[in-house]
């Protein structure tokens, strides 16, 4: 007896025609044909049904912030540094917590149930973490929210910032963060990777850092952290954020690169929303895509995510926590066209990050939260060619979220009345 059946359900995997049983909010048996009764039965009509969206890379603090004070005219990173300086003292703990209650409102209806988001500790009074551990808390029952002390001003070159970052982690902030490109020299950029990771090993915390978000190729961060990583036994749970210098450098030095980051167990997370408008801004032309080499680290072993960084925010204007989106610009900027890479960039938005955040019981497996996302789409390929409607959404075997199926309707001559950009009919 199962509490709900899905039924001729297409997975990732590329399995078609796929029962799902769920009873008491796991999922219970998936196969086909699947015998027994059940409360519940939906017809999922070999559509693709998916483990739920992952943001490995995200500011939670600072989303939905669109407009205050004012709008970022020049769409650059350093007029939105300079705006989130102006913003920081306006915050009140009742605005975060509202934003970003709505934030997550919108990432359940687009199925994304799962989000590592960085949170700035460079202010003393922590208003922000403050605000995020009730967030993450509020949200438990239909989102896991993970959270990284972030010393967005640079835990040396802030003063305070490492006394913050640890008073943050005493709260009950999930995860060390850090920006050693940010620090003012390259040598204390190395000793802030030090510390953050010695202080990771103390407390027990995986380490996740915007690391080398520059054009600089010689910015060289990754090199420290994964050796840390090895050094200090933190293999699988350290990430490295962004990487975008990694597009700049000189290749003989990537080819020793990858292969110390994929012993050190390091991940990557690329943020190719962000680091397409934001990279080679300095450039004329040939202007860099600035994004960090994916194919290139994927095929080192080396477990990549992309991320959604920033949604309405004083750095990223657009954005409206489709995973979708992310993973089609990702694909785009990283000409990931072939079968493979495609569905590598799906599951860089899925499965891959759910292991980068170590999520507990994710997964289509007998035993899994029964977390699943019915798309419009047939399968991962065209779920990211058409940014797919998320027909429902489920947490732990309930319906949280729906959505109407996108269907135009025609009126011309000789022609079908509608039309619904498959190939099937
Ligand atoms: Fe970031």
């Amino acid at each position: 007896m199962f509490d709900l059946i899905l039924r001729n359900c297409n997975l990732p995997d590329g399995r078609r025609g796929i029962d799902i049983g769920i009873r008491d909010g796991r999922i219970a048996a998936v196969e086909t044909a699947l015998a027994g009764e059940a409360g519940d039965v939906i017809d999922a009509a070999g559509q693709l049904v998916t483990p739920p969206f992952v943001d490995a890379h995200f500011h939670m603090d600072a989303t939905l912030s669109y407009g205050l004070p004012r709008v970022n005219q020049s769409g650059t990173l350093l007029e939105g540094i300079a705006l989130w300086g102006e913003l920081k003292p306006l915050l009140t703990q009742e605005a975060l917590v509202e934003r970003a209650l709505a934030y997550c409102d919108w990432a359940v209806a687009k199925g994304l149930l799962a989000i590592r988001s960085h949170v700035d500790v460079c202010d003393p009074r922590l208003l922000a973490v403050e605000a995020l551990l009730h967030v993450k808390d509020k949200v438990r029952p239909y989102l896991d929210l993970q959270l990284v002390a972030f010393p967005q001003d640079g835990v040396l070159r802030s003063p305070g910032a490492l006394d913050n970052l640890k008073r943050a982690l005493d709260m009950g902030v999930d995860v060390v963060g850090g920006i050693p490109h940010f620090e003012r020299t390259m040598a204390d950029g190395v000793e802030s990777v030090r510390i953050l990771c010695e202080l990771a090993v103390e407390r027990g915390l995986p380490v996740d850092m915007h690391c080398d978000e520059s054009d600089d190729p010689l910015s060289r961060h990754i090199e420290t952290l994964a050796f840390h990583a090895q050094r200090l036994g933190l293999q699988g749970r350290v990430t490295g954020s962004h990487l975008t210098s990694m597009h700049s450098m000189d290749n003989y030095y990537v080819s020793k690169l990858l292969p110390l980051m994929a012993e050190a167990g390091v991940a990557a997370v690329a943020n190719p929303l962000i680091n397409i408008t934001l990279q080679g801004r300095h450039d004329s032309y040939p202007k860099r895509r600035g994004m960090t080499r994916v194919p290139e680290l994927l095929a080192a072993g080396i477990p990549v995510a992309f991320g959604h960084d920033c949604v309405m925010d004083p750095w990223y204007s657009l954005g409206s926590g489709d995973m979708l989106e992310v993973a089609a610009m990702g694909l785009h900027v990283a000409q990931m066209t072939s079968q493979d890479g495609m569905r590598a960039c799906f599951a860089a938005v899925t499965a891959t990050p759910a292991r980068i955040l170590d999520l507990d019981g994710y997964g289509l497996e007998p035993g899994c939260r029964a977390d699943l996302v019915l798309l419009q789409a047939a399968d991962p390929v065209e779920a990211l060619r058409l940014r797919a409607t998320r027909l429902l959404v489920l947490r732990a075997g309930r319906i949280v979220a729906r959505s109407p199926a996108a269907v135009a309707t025609l009126n011309l001559p000789g022609r079908p009345s509608h039309v619904d950009f498959s190939l099937r009919t």
